[in-house]
């Protein structure tokens, strides 16, 4: 089997077969937040079966396409769902999409998530912008040879790379005033990674609590360590779609994590679409 860097090329050759859409911006739609990329103008959308090495999606609220084109004249690349290492994927699957949107030429990405809310302070429904996480899913994935020709800017596809501000500071205050100007409260909050697919019990969110986590989730960091790794710009946004294990003794179900996303969808979507000119412009 060809190497991951050649795996990743063949991708980016066939979508660039597909479309002349060059994108700065990738997107990577969480649970419930699919129907963002109906933002997109002039879209092109490709199945992610279609694209050669992409893993496919199982889970029902994450529909499995790329779709490509403009937001606000910002050239995009939305993944319209992701999958997960729950799934049965490996880690390098999981995260081998991110290395395409990195290799297509996008220089900044906006990872999203649905979260499970740990403090008290951030209720069901709230966006919150990432501001680090803890991986505590037991694997990395960065694993294996490093391969330097993912270094996408100055300094990076080192073997060992910073992530001290994975979560770029300066998009996050850009997502933070913008929320600000819409009338609503962008709170910051730490993301703590988990392998799923089982909710956590009530002792693990009082562990996580003890560990500095505010958010609980199954995704985004393996996302987050590549695109660290080639050297992009991240901007992470989570939606607390439930209160985490524990925190209000209800029980938790995926249902409530696709109703809450549809509730918060047009927040979710004019925060996005007025920060994405923004964001075009710092990268
Ligand atoms: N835990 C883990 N992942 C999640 C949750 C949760 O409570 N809610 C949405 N994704």
């Amino acid at each position: 089997m060809s190497d991951l860097f050649s795996q990743a090329q063949s991708a980016v050759e066939f979508i660039r077969s597909q479309t002349t859409t060059q994108p700065t911006l990738g997107i990577i739609l969480g649970s419930g937040l699919g129907n963002f990329a109906s933002q997109v103008e002039n879209p092109i959308a490709i199945p992610y079966a279609n694209i050669p090495n992409f893993p496919i999606s199982t889970v029902s609220g994450h529909s499995g396409q790329l779709v490509l084109g403009t937001i606000a004249g910002v050239p995009v690349a939305v993944m319209q769902g992701r999958v997960h290492a729950y799934e049965g994927y490996s880690i390098s699957q999981v995260s081998f999409p991110t290395r395409v949107l990195g290799l297509l030429g996008c220089k900044t990405l906006i990872v999203t998530n649905a979260a499970g809310g740990i403090r008290a302070d951030i209720p069901q429904g709230s966006l919150v912008a990432i501001s680090d996480h803890i991986n505590l899913t037991g694997t990395n994935a960065a694993l294996g040879p490093n391969e330097p020709r993912f270094a996408l800017s100055p300094g990076s596809g080192e073997r060992f790379f910073d992530m001290t501000t994975a979560y770029s500071p300066a998009l996050r205050a850009l997502a933070v005033a913008e929320a600000q100007r819409q009338g609503f409260t962008l709170t910051e909050g730490v993301y703590l990674a988990v392998l799923g697919p089982s909710f956590e019990t009530p002792a693990e969110i009082r562990a996580f609590r003890i560990l500095g986590a505010d958010l609980v989730g199954m995704s985004t960091v393996h996302e987050v360590i590549v695109a660290r790794h080639m050297g992009l710009q991240i901007l992470g946004l989570s939606l607390v779609t439930n209160m985490a294990a524990g925190v209000t003794g209800e029980a938790i179900h995926h249902e409530e994590v696709m109703e809450i996303g549809r509730r918060v969808e047009r927040q979710f979507t004019s925060l996005l679409t007025a920060l994405i000119p923004q964001l075009g412009a710092n990268s």
